[in-house]
């Protein structure tokens, strides 16, 4: 069993965007520049946005952080959100979800041009995708597909299982495996005998956010299993796969915390990137 460190992909794309905002900045005078919106005093959701934040200056990019308290008008935060979206200066623009009971999540994210959609989570960007012409693509199902090319594997012709459908991490997830000629079957929490189906699976990507929900009687030997979820429990970072269980049966299994969590910010710079050479090319 070899364990996928999603730390040090991480840290390789990193220095390698970093290398590449200097280019940029030379090309075109200024350095990429992602805005971040938060509503809301969620901890974790201020944790992952401190995150992105630090992230973009550890590769050079410029940010903005734009905190609203609960119970800002709607309307300021869609007129500050279409600002952003006429700025020059300004390349992607990120609404931290999920919003606080109230705000309209759908009408906020459609104030976002597809241009500076770096998340992925526009109807165009996620319809390209589905027709494998893809844009940008959602930031933690494209980091999964960084982790799985580490491993060198060939991906075409594998059987690949995806529990979890939600629209940010399922859906995407299960098309880009499909994109890379993996036959894909999508579980979730309504499938009858989910064991049936991971049981013969060469692949196996959990993101069903429930703490160790994967057993070791569930994968076949030999599998690549990787772990999407964050559960927060007694305190403690736990995925959605039981590691003690699952990891000795395994050829490759990510960690948590360190598997697929470094990635998905990672991959949120990437995109910010493309998205600025997109703009300015
Ligand atoms: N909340 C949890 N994950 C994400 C993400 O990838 N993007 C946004 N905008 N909000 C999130």
């Amino acid at each position: 069993m070899q364990l996928i460190s999603g730390k040090a992909v991480s840290a390789d794309i990193r220095q390698d965007l970093a290398a590449q905002t200097i280019e940029f900045e030379k090309k075109f005078g200024r350095v990429p520049a992602l805005a971040v919106i938060i509503v809301g005093d969620d901890p974790a959701s201020h944790t992952y946005v401190n995150n992105k934040i630090k992230g973009c200056a550890q590769v050079g990019f410029r940010s903005i952080c734009q905190k609203y308290e609960n119970g800002t008008p709607q309307e300021e935060i869609a007129a500050y959100i279409r600002s952003l979206a006429e700025d020059d200066g300004v390349d992607g623009i990120l609404v931290q979800l999920p919003l606080p009971k109230g705000y309209d999540e759908k009408y906020l994210l459609s104030l976002i041009p597809d241009s500076k959609d770096v998340d992925g989570f526009s109807p165009t960007n996620t319809g390209l995708l589905s027709m494998n012409r893809p844009n940008t693509v959602s930031c933690t199902p494209l980091g999964v597909m960084h982790l799985l090319a580490s491993t060198g594997v060939q991906l075409a012709g594998k059987d690949a299982v995806v529990i979890g459908r939600s629209n940010t991490v399922g859906k995407p997830m299960a098309m880009l495996l499909l994109n890379a000629n993996c036959t894909v079957t999508v579980c979730h929490s309504k499938t009858a005998d989910l064991a049936s189906y991971t049981k013969k699976a060469d692949i196996v990507v959990v993101a069903i956010g429930r703490p160790k929900f994967l057993k070791g009687d569930m994968v076949k030997e030999g599998a690549i299993v990787i772990d999407v979820g964050i559960n927060r429990v007694d305190g403690k970072l736990v995925g959605d796969v039981d590691f003690d269980e699952v990891a000795p049966k395994c050829s490759f299994i990510t960690p948590v915390p360190g598997g697929v969590g470094p990635m998905t910010i990672t991959m949120l710079l990437a995109n910010t990137l493309s998205a600025a050479k997109n703009r300015l090319s």
